[in-house]
């Protein structure tokens, strides 16, 4: 951020934004431990067809853009789910907005934009801090499910969760099939699966390198 006008500007929109989401989450959704996110849901079309086949689970996802996100709600609404919510959000700000008490089950991260210049790297989602983030949000039984069509997005996540405490890689069937917009257009794709080991786990109201 260059001028601190900007900076400061920036800082203010964010503040907003994580009140408004804290809002959000009072009005509609309740404390329910283990809700399954996911990230980067674009149309919604793997997540409607997942709440719908687990009527059970509490189902989030959000996106940066809004108008995918209109999409998944008209999506949601169609097929009435009341299990199932679509929020407009930036991952980070959402972590940094919920409550201390919530944590996820399942996550899902499914054809991230994988940023493939060199100079880009930093844009991408899964990196450690953010690794770290979530597994301090984990709760009981709770898995990280990652897809991607881009093998050195695949290979760098690998690599970072070995290389962390926190999370350990582990050979577990994907749990549930349905074909994103991205995963249709790919020829062919990796998955991974993994589960917070505890070892990283610490208090869900300081994750590092996230403030709330
Ligand atoms: C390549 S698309 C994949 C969409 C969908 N998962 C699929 O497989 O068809 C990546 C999506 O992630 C969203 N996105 C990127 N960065 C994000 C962030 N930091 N927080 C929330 N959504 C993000 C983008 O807006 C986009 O819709």
């Amino acid at each position: 951020m260059e001028s601190p006008t900007l900076a400061a500007q920036y800082a203010a929109i964010v503040h907003q934004r994580r009140a408004d989401l804290r809002q959000y989450f009072a009005n509609n959704l309740p404390v329910t431990p283990n809700f399954v996110w996911e990230i980067g849901c674009g149309h919604g079309h793997f997540l409607t067809a997942y709440a719908q086949a687990h009527p059970e689970r509490l189902c989030l996802g959000i996106d940066l853009a809004k108008d995918r996100i209109a999409r998944a709600v008209r999506k949601r609404d169609r097929a009435k789910l009341a299990n199932l919510h679509f929020l407009q959000a930036e991952a980070r700000v959402f972590l940094e907005s919920l409550s201390p008490e919530t944590t996820f089950g399942d996550i899902f991260v499914l054809f991230p934009d994988p940023w493939p210049k060199a100079r880009h790297h930093k844009h991408r989602l899964l990196q450690t801090d953010f690794l770290r983030a979530i597994s301090a949000r984990a709760g009981q039984g709770a898995r990280l499910f990652f897809r991607t069509d881009y093998r050195p997005y695949f290979d760098e996540v690998s690599q970072t969760l070995e290389g962390y405490p926190g999370w350990e890689v582990v050979k577990e069937s994907w749990p549930f099939e349905f074909e994103t917009v991205f995963q249709s257009r790919a020829e062919h794709y990796h998955s991974l699966v993994a589960r917070p080991t505890g070892a990283g786990a610490i208090s869900p109201t300081s994750p590092p390198g996230i403030s709330g």
